[in-house]
């Protein structure tokens, strides 16, 4: 077993086990209600450097986050190394316990325009953002990345090196190629190579469903500490299940944390957009899933919402949806 990272020391604790970034999902109330549902440490959605070096309005609401999440990560992507590092001192002046950068969202717009995994195709350079970034910072540098670019570049290893050199805190993989976007599986055995050489903590990431897989690849040394994505929104219960805290998997209670998180953080207007597909996919798999999406589609505010979701949840036994083979969410920023 690999050791487990220790960055923050005694203020939380060592890290084993964190809630992976997701555009769209991991804002501040699905970061918060996840720290409370036992992830060990958070990562904001990727925020636009540019946008935040302009002061724009929106990114700048995107990087707020609770004392509550602590540890909590905001991630930042872009191509120039002035308004990364510009961006990484707004972060840290914004008081986030540290800096992650995108070094693995595939999607077109972002990568032609020497954003997210792009980077990874010049380790040289990369190494120029990260000196540049690291030295701008008090607070700890951290960085997501790919395998490789594509089957014939994979350079995780050497991405590693740099950032070690560099003082990089420590690196998530997610264990796919650029090219692969979400097609096949995450390659936990290249993960595993990375980080029994790696002279910093890897974190592992991909296609874990399951609090057993989780604890699998943990206990056989694949990583530091392990990344859940996906899997969290299926079983909102995995970290708790992980940390072996026998959850209740009430779903009532759950959805009512959600309403309140979200209202409470986003005014009842906003928590009512955001929380229909939650719901949504909480619902997944679920018998009269689809009757509830359109009854949820069709809510005039958010009191009829959470009204229809009680009537619906309160009906629903959790189960586990890791045997399901159903694809879910297959594309993302990372
Ligand atoms: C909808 C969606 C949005 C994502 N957004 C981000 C992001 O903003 N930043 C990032 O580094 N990765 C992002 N990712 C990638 C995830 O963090 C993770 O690497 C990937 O989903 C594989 O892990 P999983 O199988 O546990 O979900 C996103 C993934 C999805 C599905």
């Amino acid at each position: 077993m690999l050791p487990p990272i220790s960055l923050f020391g005694e203020r939380f604790g060592p890290i084993r086990y964190l809630m992976a970034p997701m555009a769209g999902i991991s804002d501040i109330v699905f970061r918060s209600l996840i720290r409370e549902m036992g992830a060990q440490a958070v990562v904001s959605e990727l925020l636009s450097a540019e946008g935040l070096v302009r002061g724009g309005e929106k990114t700048r609401d995107m990087m707020r986050f609770d004392e509550s999440e602590r540890p909590v990560g905001i991630q930042i992507f872009g191509s120039s190394i002035a308004s990364m590092t510009e961006a990484a001192k707004i972060v840290q002046a914004e008081g986030a316990d540290f800096v992650d950068i995108n070094f693995g969202c595939p999607v077109k717009k972002v990568v032609c325009d020497g954003a997210g995994a792009a980077w990874l195709k010049e380790p040289q350079k990369l190494g120029e953002l990260l000196t540049s970034m690291k030295q701008a910072l008090r607070i700890p540098l951290t960085i997501k990345i790919r395998t490789g670019w594509d089957e014939s570049s994979i350079n995780a290893a050497e991405v590693v090196k740099v950032a070690a050199e560099c003082g990089v805190s420590w690196v998530a993989i997610h264990g796919r190629t650029r090219a692969q976007g979400y097609s096949g599986l995450a390659d936990w055995e290249l993960i595993r190579q990375v980080a029994v050489k790696s002279p910093i903590p890897i974190i592992g990431n991909g296609d874990i469903i399951t609090a057993d897989q989780a604890i699998h690849r943990i206990d056989q040394g694949y990583a530091h500490a392990v990344m859940v994505g996906r899997g969290a929104l299926k079983n909102p219960w995995i970290f708790q299940q992980i940390l072996g805290q026998n959850p209740d998997f009430d779903f009532v209670q759950l959805v009512n944390r959600h309403f309140d998180l979200a209202i409470q953080h986003r005014g009842k207007f906003r928590a009512f957009l955001s929380l229909k597909k939650f719901l949504a996919w909480y619902a997944t798999g679920y018998q009269g899933a689809s009757a509830f999406r359109q009854s949820i589609f069709s809510s005039e505010d958010i009191e009829v919402l959470r009204g229809r979701a009680l009537e619906f949840f309160a009906q629903v036994n959790f189960r586990p949806k890791s045997d399901d083979g159903q694809p879910f969410l297959m594309g993302g920023h990372g």
